[in-house]
């Protein structure tokens, strides 16, 4: 049973092209010019369109248990959402949360067999004994979770100490694995949160005050010093701050094997936000938090020169109201105090139009470049290239039709995350994920789902932190 797509514009990392792609099951088999439609199960015509290779997002956290609070999306209802927006593979956080990784492992394995798109794990380790840097091995080498989560934020809760972190890299480094780091400095800005909760500054946009800049760039540069000491490559995930990225650009111009990733929010969004009347600006509340236009402009300068290599979505989705879900899944826990706001937003299904319209049609970044940020280079930095993130043959048959000229706006209503929000609510875009293909089977067609729950593999990966 064969698949042939005709007629469409096949962009990749590097290359831009007309031609035709075959897929045999559930790879790509041939691609070429003017071939016959006769015989083949499906033909689709994707004259005028892009032909992209499915979107790789490697920072989400689907049924995410947070402590007092849990995401709103199952792997069900937040895979379906990103098949929408053109994402075909996830790389989703598993939180140890104390227990040995292995059990933490099962847990986000029964949840994810929901998935309706491919999915691998990452895991967030929260208590580093002996044993769990031992364990990091096996995951790395028999379970196919390459790379580890460390906080340097959320003390008493996430944040692990300096010495940990550099446990962990060198067992990282001696495996093919890769830490990424959340970087923040958390003690500091527990000492910001308790001061201004003192002075009874408890809105929402008191988590932007608490949480400056300056302490981002500080935590990443202390990351970036105990990887070149370990030796070991470096992922900053979320980056949000100049002073972080300046960090980065500095050790990668030295030749240390950092990488970092940003966020649509971060490239969109300015702290402004914050200024919203009422409680409204708690939608807002994400780790890091917004920041001015000075950084926004420096990240998209690191996007280009290739200091940021990775835009994913940080798909951390709490809802506004309390209801339907319950208190646990809403920002409304917050209402008294911007500390007990749970950290995060949603923006799995809107990456790909973002970035294409604000990156590719404002003329910031090229085609090619956008295929790098949102599939190639995830894939490869996460140990899931080429079987993902590229269109060639051999290569999953993982492709999005996309429509570069259509214009539409976003709106909550309209989505597929179980959220009751978006960050881009009324934003117009140009460029629309027409078709979603899922190793060769039609997931999403315009408005109409296909695919179903449970359609998605599991996907262990490969040896981390090589582009
Ligand atoms: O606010 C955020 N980003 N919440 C999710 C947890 C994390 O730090 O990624
Ligand atoms: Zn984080
Ligand atoms: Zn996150």
């Amino acid at each position: 049973m064969t698949v042939l797509i005709k007629n469409g514009r096949i962009v990749t990392a590097t290359d831009d092209y007309t031609a035709d792609i075959v897929i045999d099951g559930e790879r790509i088999h041939t691609i070429g010019r003017d071939i016959p439609a006769a015989g083949h199960a499906e033909v689709h015509d994707a004259r005028g369109l892009l032909v992209l290779p499915g979107g790789v997002d490697v920072h989400t956290h689907l049924d995410w248990d947070f402590g007092v609070a849990r995401t709103a999306d199952t792997f069900g209802t937040g895979t379906k959402a990103a098949a929408f927006g053109g994402t075909t593979t996830l790389v989703d956080f598993c939180n140890q949360d104390g227990r040995a990784p292995q059990a933490a492992l099962e847990d986000w394995h029964s949840r994810a067999a929901s998935a309706c798109i491919d999915v691998a794990a990452h895991l967030i380790l929260t208590k580093v004994s002996e044993q769990v840097l031992i364990d990091m091995a096996s995951l790395i080498r028999r379970d196919g979770v390459s790379t580890f989560k460390l906080f340097m934020a959320y003390p008493g809760v996430l944040m692990v100490d300096d010495a940990t972190i550099f446990k962990a890299l060198r067992v990282a480094r001696d495996n093919g694995g890769m830490i990424c780091m959340h970087a923040e400095n958390g003690p500091v800005i527990q000492v910001l949160i308790e001061e201004a909760i003192a002075a009874g500054h408890t809105a929402p946009k008191y988590h932007e005050t608490t949480r400056p800049s300056l302490l981002e760039g500080e935590a990443t540069q202390r990351a970036i010093t105990l990887s070149e000491l370990a030796e070991a490559p470096l992922y900053i995930v979320h980056l949000s701050a100049a002073e972080a990225l300046a960090a980065v650009t500095a050790a990668r111009d030295r030749g240390v094997p950092v990488h970092a990733e940003t966020c649509p929010h971060y490239l969109f969004l300015t702290k402004e936000e914050y200024e919203r009347p009422g409680f409204e600006s708690a939608k807002f509340v994400m780790t890091p938090p917004l920041r001015d236009r000075h950084h926004q402009s420096m990240l998209w300068r690191g996007l280009s020169t290739n200091d940021l290599q990775v835009v994913s979505t940080d798909h951390c989705p709490f809802c506004f109201n309390e209801q339907p879900l319950g208190m646990k899944y809403s920002k409304q826990q917050g209402v008294n105090n911007f500390n007990k706001i749970p950290n995060g937003a949603p923006g799995i299904e809107t990456r790909l139009p973002l970035v294409y319209d604000g990156g590719v049609r404002a003329n910031r970044i090229s085609l090619n470049r956008f295929v790098q940020l949102t599939a190639t280079t995830p894939a490869k930095l996460f140990g899931l290239f080429p079987k993902k993130g590229t269109i060639a043959v051999g290569s999953d048959a993982d492709i999005v039709l996309f429509d570069p000229n259509e214009q539409w706006t976003i709106r909550a209503a309209a989505h597929h995350s179980r959220v009751d929000y978006s960050l881009f609510e009324g934003r117009s875009v140009t460029g629309r994920v027409k078709k979603v293909f899922l190793r060769g089977g039609l997931i999403v067609e315009g408005d109409r789902w296909l695919g179903r729950e449970g359609g998605g593999n599991y996907v262990p990966r490969g040896q981390a932190g090589r582009a």
